[in-house]
């Protein structure tokens, strides 16, 4: 699976330089600014412990590459609590917006690339061997490292300033993700034989992977520029706005 890794690590490294990326380390605003895009990934952050309960880990197994995706699995499945811990933390959670709202805009145009990206995931892992499936998964995650690298300084930020600290964001989630066997066990992946047309098929997912988070990167940050405008628009208008985005 070596160069399959390589791949991941070279498509990584390009992911890493997208513009919402640049917006997360653009100094000119705040922390808390920077993290305005938050409630637009509640959609696929919290239908991704679905995603590892119920489409990556298939129980029981005999296959040792399914064994070590059912392995991770245990392992990413119940993040999402500590996200709802950050969204109140943040701000985000208000008493102004009822159920319905809430509902309203999970299922919103402006969060619909972020429910998209776990329905293509599932469909995906579901087609794929465990072997593939090894593959999908460690594009999945380099793609999380990214985002957790550069919101774990800005929750550092925050933690300094506010004496908030955000577990979700920050250093807390960040240490369990590298203790991912994904991560932990490279060697034991780099290791893996691969036929070519699987290599071809894992390689040909991996780029999928990629393509669908750069497309989530965008409505992130969409989102993230659309709200802090709003923010500097005139009182009146902004009440008039607040009826239709409640976030
Ligand atoms: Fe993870
Ligand atoms: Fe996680």
């Amino acid at each position: 699976m070596k160069p399959t890794l390589r791949h991941i690590l070279k498509l990584k490294k390009e992911y890493s330089h997208l513009p919402f990326f640049d917006f997360l380390r653009d100094e000119t605003l705040s922390a808390r600014q920077r993290l305005e895009f938050y409630p637009c990934m509640s959609p696929f952050i919290m239908s991704f412990g679905d995603l590892n309960r119920y489409v990556m880990r298939q129980e029981p197994t005999s296959d040792p590459y399914q064994a070590m995706v059912n392995e991770h699995s245990y392992e990413d499945d119940h993040h999402w609590p500590w996200y709802l811990e950050d969204f109140i933390k943040l701000g985000f959670s208000s008493e102004k917006t009822s159920p319905t709202e809430h509902l309203q805009f999970f299922y919103s145009d402006r969060t619909a690339v972020n429910r998209l990206l776990s329905y293509k995931l599932a469909h995906l892992i579901y087609n794929s061997s465990s072997i593939v499936r090894l593959a999908i998964i460690e594009a999945i995650e380099e793609t999380g490292n990214v985002l957790f690298e550069l919101i774990g300084k800005l929750a550092e930020k925050i933690e300094a300033e506010m004496g908030i600290e955000l577990r979700y964001c920050g250093e807390f989630h960040f240490r369990k993700e590298s203790g991912h066997a994904m991560t932990k066990n490279h060697t034991i992946m780099a290791k893996i034989e691969m036929d070519d047309q699987t290599r071809a098929e894992a390689i040909e997912k991996v780029n999928l992977v990629f393509a669908w988070f750069t497309e989530w990167t965008e409505e992130l940050l969409a989102y993230a520029k659309e709200n802090l405008n709003h923010s500097l628009e005139p009182v009146a208008q902004r009440i008039s706005m607040s009826s239709v985005y409640s976030f």
